[in-house]
């Protein structure tokens, strides 16, 4: 949710903060902006629109330190005046976060002054003009101790050759070399730029020039933080000849599950310990990793016998949970950051359950707080929409699953050995999948649907939900996952000739029991398409309906397959609709708010 880069060096800054913000537009794009200092003299533009609306402007902003922000709005539509930067006198900054107080700020400090911007964020450079002493780093405190919500700022002070940073509650990463200092929301901006970044911690700030990074806690105490290596390269961020990175990233699909399970081994004893005396388990995330923490809920029960159950992390934070000794929490998200998601581990944490993190970013804040951390080795996502990361979360809970059940069994390292065979051994059948699967008929169905209703049984139920998903967030075309025995409870009301099904069938002994859904449809004059990986099922069927088969694997596997499916499925009905699916209206990657 919004990108933000700073750049302080010898080159002029303009460019290369342009080069940062095209690298995190996944993060928003409704507006963008860069502010640079030339000597003491503060120069803005900012436009509504992508990252690309700057493009023609960026030569004529002058400086070799800058600022900028890609934006998703949170407080104050997507325009010219509420884009970032916001400045007033010596400032200007560019703020990721919502700041939750600013009505009641404005109201104690400028009550008789009419801010510019609709924006939550212009509070925070005015009360940096306000209380501005001289001391940067003073000023900063000062400020940030008013502020309530979540921050990443970035600011540039007419005095100071440089910028400086305060972080509270989203994400900041700093790094440098060679006369040359860089910070942004995510390492993809600092791609091929800095190899070793730091990230700075809840309440840090940062005074920042080309040659000198300081970064200090919340007592102004000078500290070094963690330094991570940035794994992100310009050839990993390339588009490798595909037009949208959701087509790059499903087909990367194998190699996150292969790399998900190589990492895997890493952590298995720390997991261990953290698994002792856990009769428990407590699944939670949002979007897309709720969808594979249903998944996880099936594993949980089915291979180790313990009770699970999987919340929206939006509702659990709020639903006063029960936890009892010897819960454990699996706090499932690809970026790390999502807000809702962190504090419901937090919360788990403080009521005293253990807290498992099973993300795509091995240093984020779910990281920080989290008793151990699962790695999904899916790579950068950049896709809006969720892809390889899910296939990645599926097998991270598979072995996370597989170790429960193996804990204090005598055959706890063969049945590892076994669980991890397994999945390798449905890499070439995903490969195939993504490679070679005909989506072209059912994506007609979808495309020409004015509803979608995506069923399936038991763990075909919740990749409906996952693929249900997909197809709304990049196609907008409304859709719903239900289980194949409630379409006739209700939703079949909805069915007409506009209206599409789409059964996943990967169950033999469901098989028939979901036809029966496909029939229901079809005599309410209802359009269906099926995927499957049951022959006769297929055989039966594909006369009627379109039909894609997925290969058969071991049945709790399958949602590595039938998430390809509907992945695909979802981008090539996007395609038909002529919608961008990388960047879908209205959403951003992350979501660091609440
Ligand atoms: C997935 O396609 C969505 N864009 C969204 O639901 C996403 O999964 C959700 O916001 C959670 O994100 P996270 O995994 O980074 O926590
Ligand atoms: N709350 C700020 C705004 O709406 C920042 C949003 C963001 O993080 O992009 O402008």
């Amino acid at each position: 949710m919004c990108g933000i880069v700073g750049y302080s060096g010898r080159a002029a800054a303009a460019p290369l903060v342009f080069a940062g913000l095209k690298r995190l537009e996944y993060r928003g794009y409704d507006s963008v902006g860069i502010a640079t200092l030339d000597g003491n003299n503060i120069q803005i533009i900012k436009k509504q629109g992508k990252v690309s609306s700057l493009e023609n402007f960026v030569d004529g902003l002058s400086g070799n330190t800058g600022i900028g922000h890609t934006r998703w709005a949170t407080h104050g539509k997507p325009s010219d005046i509420n884009a970032h930067p916001h400045a007033c006198g010596k400032f200007a900054v560019v703020h990721n976060g919502i700041i939750e107080n600013y009505a009641e700020l404005k109201a104690r400090y400028f009550p008789d002054i009419s801010f510019t911007s609709r924006t939550d964020s212009e509070i925070i450079v005015r009360l940096l003009d306000k209380f501005y002493s001289g001391n940067l780093l003073q000023t900063l405190k000062e400020v940030s101790s008013l502020l309530k919500g979540s921050y990443a700022v970035l600011v540039i002070c007419a005095d100071f050759n440089g910028f400086a940073v305060m972080k509270y509650k989203s994400p900041v990463i700093i790094g440098g070399g060679r006369g040359e200092s860089f910070a942004a929301s995510d390492a993809p901006a600092l791609a091929g730029l800095c190899k070793k970044i730091s990230v700075l911690e809840d309440g840090d700030f940062a005074i920042v020039s080309a040659h000198r990074i300081k970064i200090y806690d919340n007592n102004l105490n000078p500290v070094v933080r963690q330094k991570i290596i940035n794994h992100a390269t310009a050839a990993s961020l390339d588009l490798n000849g595909c037009a949208h990175y959701m087509q790059k990233e499903i087909l990367e699909n194998p190699t996150a599950v292969e790399n998900t399970v190589k990492a895997f081994s890493r952590v298995q004893g720390k997991l261990k310990e953290v698994f002792t005396d856990i009769n428990r388990v407590i699944i939670t995330g949002c979007g897309t990793a709720y969808n594979s923490g249903l998944v996880a809920k099936r594993y949980i029960e089915s291979f180790a016998r313990i009770p699970a159950e999987a919340e929206i992390a939006g509702e659990f934070r709020y639903k006063n949970p029960v936890i009892t000794s010897g819960t454990a929490v699996i706090a499932i998200s690809q970026s790390g950051e999502t807000a809702d998601t962190v504090e419901a581990a937090k919360l788990a944490k403080s009521l005293g359950a253990k807290v498992i993190a099973v993300t795509n970013a091995p240093y984020s804040a779910l990281t920080l707080i989290s008793d151990v951390v699962v790695p999904v080795a899916a790579g950068h996502e950049i896709c809006v929409a969720a892809t390889k990361s899910y296939t990645g979360q599926i097998a991270a809970l598979y072995l996370t699953a597989k170790l429960l059940a193996s804990f204090n069994k005598k055959s706890a390292v063969r049945l590892m050995k076994n669980a991890k065979a397994e999945i390798c051994s449905v890499v070439p059948l995903l490969k195939s999948t993504v490679a070679h699967t005909d989506i072209e008929a059912l994506a007609q169905v979808c495309a020409r649907a004015d509803g979608v209703y995506f069923l399936g049984r038991d763990i075909d139920y919740a990749v409906a939900l996952e693929g249900s998903l997909k197809l709304k967030e990049i196609t907008y075309i409304q859709s719903e996952g239900y289980p194949a025995g409630e379409l006739k409870h209700g939703t079949l009301a909805l069915i007409d000739e506009n209206k599409t099904a789409v059964v996943i069938i990967t169950d033999e002994g469901l098989s028939v029991k979901c036809e029966n859904a496909v029939e229901q449809v079809l005599s309410r004059k209802g359009k269906v398409a099926v995927i499957t990986n049951v022959k006769e099922c297929a055989e039966r069927l594909k006369d009627e309906v379109p039909v894609i088969e997925i290969p058969a694997c071991p049945k709790e596997l399958s949602p590595l397959l039938s998430a390809a499916a509907v992945q695909l499925l979802a981008y090539k009905t996007a395609i038909i609709l002529d919608r961008n699916p990388d960047q879908p209206r209205n959403l951003a990657k992350s979501v660091t708010v609440e």
